[in-house]
Parts: C-alpha cells; structure tokens; sequence
C-alpha cells in the first residue's frame, strides 16, 4: 500500500475549485458544446444539458469525491480501500479512458497552438474557402500534426511534472482567470455586432422536435465529457483535497463554472457567425474554419483571433494536465514512481498513442467508418465514461453512503436536502437514466 502521509496537496479551496474548474473547462466547453448544440436543436439542446449536468453529472462528481478524499489515492488504490479489491476494475477503466482521451486530446491541443502562432503572424484563412483548405492543408501534414502535438504534450508534461501545488495549482490560479475574462470580452464582441440577434436566435430559439434518444445521449456524452466525470479525474483531485474542506459547494461551483462557460462560448460563436453570414451547421470544423474567416471580417478581428485561440490553448491545456496526472497518479501511488518517471513516461507514452489520431484526418485512417480519433473519442465519451460514471453512483449510493454523509457536512451547514436527494439519485435516478440513455441512444 502507497505512502499516504506525504501526498501533495492543493494549497486551498479556491486552488482546487479552479484547477477542477480547468480540467472541466476545455475543448468539449469552447469547441464541442456549441456545435453540439447547435445541430440539436438549439436552446432545447442546453435546457437538458443543464439538467443532467445538476440532476445526474453533480451527484457523479461528489461520488468521485467522497472516494478520492476518504480513498487517498488514484482511482485504482482508492476503491480498494473505500471499497475493497472487488472495485479496482472500476479504477483501471477509468485510468485507461484518460489515456485513450489524453491521445486524441493533445492532437486537438496542438492545433489550437498552431491556431494561436497564425494568429500572432495574421496567417489564418480570410474566407471559408481559404480558411478550409488551409485546415485540410494542416491536417494532411504529419510532421505539422505530430510537431504541434507533441508541443502540446510537453507543455502538460512540464507542469505535471511539478506537482499538484506548485504546478498544476499555480498555473490553474493564474490563467483560468485570464480565460473567464478573454471569454466575456469576445462575447461582449459578438453579441454587438449589428445582425448578432439572429445568431441569437439560432442558439436559444428551442426545438423541442430534435429532443430523442440520440439527441439526450448526446447531451449525457457531452455532460460527462464535459464535467470530466466517470472515469476517476475528479476521484483523483478530490484526494488532494484537505479534509478540512468542503466538497458539496465547490461541486456545484465547479459545475456552475463550466456550463457558464459552455453556454457563454455559444454566445461567442453564434452570433459573430450569422452577423457575417456564415454556416452554423459547420460541425466540428466550425471553430478551426468558420471562425478564422468570422474573425478576418470583425473590426479589430485579427487581435480576438489571437484571444480566441490563446483562450482555447488555456483551456485544454488545464484539461490536459488532468488527464496526465490522472494516469501518472496510478504509477506514484501504487508503483511507487517518482513524479518525474510517471509524468515522463506517460506523457510519451500517450504521445505515440495519438499519432494514429494525429494523422487520421488528412490520411483517412479509419476505424470502422469513423476517423481514429472520432472513434477514440466515441469509446471514451459515448462509452467508458457514462458507464464508469454509473458505477460510481451505485457503489457511492449503495455501499459508501455513510462515508458519504460524513464527507457532505460542513462547517457552514449543507442543506438538509442534499443527502437523501443525492443518494435517491446514485442509487435509482442516475443509474435508470444512465442506462436508459446508453441503450436508446448508442448509434456507433
Ligand atoms: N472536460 C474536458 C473538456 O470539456 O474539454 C475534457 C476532459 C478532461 C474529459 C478530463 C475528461 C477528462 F477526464
């Protein structure tokens, strides 16, 4: 069994609710929400979203607390503690979804770099059409892709290797903040732009005819993902919580400051997007197409294109060093690693693993019809972590709920609500909910 006197430890609330507002803000929030909800059915799309990210993703996340904070450890070591050898499984599925999701991740990371450096130089695309076939041009160049991933890489891997309070901390106290106010003043850009209120309208306006099984399986994904929840990341940082803090706030913090910055991103994009007359529908390629050519129209766009994409940078990076510690947490603690070794290790062991991701798009790797990297992300979000996120309800629900209960009072008081409604949730709600969703929805 680990060490677990001397563990690195987040030095306070407001350290801990930031980097676990960072690992949950990234991509999924700037890049994935707004399209996501922009093909489902607008403002119908987000009324679910936020119902399961409180009703069914808070509870999930307090669950992985009250493991990590009691288990003091990474995921594997702490369910064999809170919950005996019966649970390590749980653990490891969690700790192989980081990897898998850290893979195709850094790539996404990396061209948000390069998005950033074209920025600087006033080198992105001035239309759709210039804008696409530079992404095309990018993507179908390895040594680009790979070159950007690994950047991407090393930069998580420099702070991880640091610790939890010196490192990831500090960098987490520094730049989130600088990522909430780049993210107002673009949307404060957007949403005056003459011609924004009919982007506005797209995004809010519901249509309650898209709501269907595919449609809230994709919002369950996008929750999880989101939230980074059901595969041990929250677990993991819970453990270097001080005992004397409280969990139940910071979670519905967290939780608040991640839809706020899903749901503000759409107000980034959309309305700029219609003010210069450019598709919505665009999918994925919105953020990395769409934009540059929204920007090279804006007054003064070349300088929020910079702030767009040093944002997006940020804010992967912060989710990135969730995943590698995560991963790195598993070798320290139960194998006895330094820091360093499991970092380094890991970080490059996922590198090589996201090559096949890297190079899917411009090389048409495909596994079963999807890119690599969709079909990655597919197992990871769609698959492992609604799943992993299930079996932490009902071992929290079920057998930990004493734990629970100690772990959910605090000095301030929680309301007498909070208990009995979270348990009712992990060990019916989420779990019918869950498995509902994932067998209604599941469409490779
Ligand atoms: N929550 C991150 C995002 O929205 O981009 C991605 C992520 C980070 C997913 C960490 C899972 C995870 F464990």
């Amino acid at each position: 069994m680990s060490d677990v006197t001397n563990r690195d430890q987040f030095g306070s609330r407001i350290g801990f609710i930031l980097a676990s507002a960072g690992s949950a803000v990234g991509l999924g929030n700037i890049w994935r929400f707004p399209f996501v909800a922009g093909e489902n059915g607008g403002a119908a799309f987000v009324f679910i979203y936020l119902l399961l990210v409180f009703c069914i993703g808070m509870p999930v996340m307090l669950a992985e607390f009250v493991v990590g904070r009691r288990g003091q450890g990474d995921p594997v070591g702490s369910l064999r503690r809170v919950a005996g050898k019966a649970f390590m499984p749980l653990g490891a599925m969690g700790i192989i979804a980081s990897i898998i999701i850290l893979s195709f991740y850094a790539v996404v990371g990396g061209w948000t770099i390069k998005y950033t450096l074209d920025a600087v130089i006033g080198s992105l695309g001035t239309d759709v059409a210039s804008a696409g076939a530079m992404f095309g041009a990018f993507v179908k160049n390895p040594f680009a892709v790979i070159g950007y991933q690994a950047l991407f890489m090393l930069g998580t891997y420099m702070v991880v290797a640091r610790g939890i309070g010196n490192g990831i901390e500090k960098f987490c106290t520094i730049f989130m903040p600088v990522l909430f106010l780049l993210l107002i003043v673009l949307a404060v850009r957007s949403v005056t732009l003459p011609g924004a209120a009919e982007g506005l309208a797209f995004y809010l306006k519901p249509d309650f005819s898209k709501v269907n099984g595919s449609m809230v399986l994709a919002a369950l994904g996008q929750a999880f993902f989101s939230l980074s929840i059901g595969i041990g990341v929250m677990l993991t940082y819970g453990s270097y919580l001080n005992k004397a803090e409280p969990i139940v706030s910071p979670a519905f913090q967290i939780c608040f400051l991640d839809s706020f910055v899903a749901f503000i991103a759409g107000l980034v994009i959309f309305p700029a997007v219609f003010a210069f007359g450019f598709e919505p529908g665009a999918g994925p390629g919105l953020t990395f197409v769409t934009l540059p050519a929204v920007f090279s129209k804006m007054p003064g766009g070349s300088i929020f294109a910079i702030a767009f994409f040093f944002l997006l940078v940020i804010a992967s990076l912060t989710s990135s060093m969730s995943l590698l510690e995560v991963i790195s947490a598993y070798f320290v603690d139960e194998r006895r690693w330094s820091r360093k070794k499991a970092t380094l290790v890991v970080a490059s062991f996922t590198f090589l693993l996201g090559v096949p991701s890297a190079i899917s798009l411009g090389g048409g790797l495909n596994l079963f019809g999807k890119s690599f990297l969709d079909a990655m992300d597919f197992i990871a979000s769609n698959v492992i972590m609604p799943l992993g996120g299930m079996g932490f309800a009902l071992l929290a629900g079920w057998l930990l709920h004493t734990m629970a209960r100690e772990e959910f009072s605090d000095a301030h008081g929680v309301p007498s609500i909070i208990y009995p409604a979270w348990r009712v949730i992990c060990c019916v709600v989420a779990p019918i909910a869950i498995g509902w969703i994932f067998i209604s929805g599941l469409k490779w």
